[in-house]
């Protein structure tokens, strides 16, 4: 079986392939959100896009659904939705990945930089 390695939280967790992330995680007492996004969120449908993860290697987790897509392609192939994605192998996880003002990079706010 996969092990899954929460680096934030030094925790490894065996888990069977397809095991949704954002449900292993939560099953271990590890939370995927930022306050108050842990109290408010889409529970899981892919809509809220606050349950973001990086993953290390994109290859060892499932390809991206078409909310994930929506949500997140933009910040590259590492960053994804832990309630769309299932594990495939071995793979390292690192839970709330954001920096402050990450937001600006989207493509929307480019008149931003473009002003800068
Ligand atoms: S919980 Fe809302 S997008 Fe994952």
């Amino acid at each position: 079986m996969p092990v899954v390695y929460f680096v934030k939280q030094q925790q490894a967790v065996e888990c069977p392939v397809g095991t949704n992330l954002r449900d292993l995680a939560r099953e271990n007492g590890i939370d995927v959100y930022v306050f108050p996004n842990n109290l408010v969120n889409c529970r899981g449908n892919g809509l809220c896009g606050t349950c973001r993860i990086l993953v290390e290697d994109p290859q060892a987790v499932s390809q991206r659904t078409r909310c994930d897509e929506r949500k997140c392609s933009w910040e590259g192939e590492h960053i994804r939705l832990a309630c769309q994605t299932k594990v495939l192998a071995d793979v390292r996880v690192v839970t709330n990945p954001r920096k402050i003002l990450a937001w600006t990079n989207h493509p929307t706010y480019q008149w931003m930089k473009d002003l800068a």
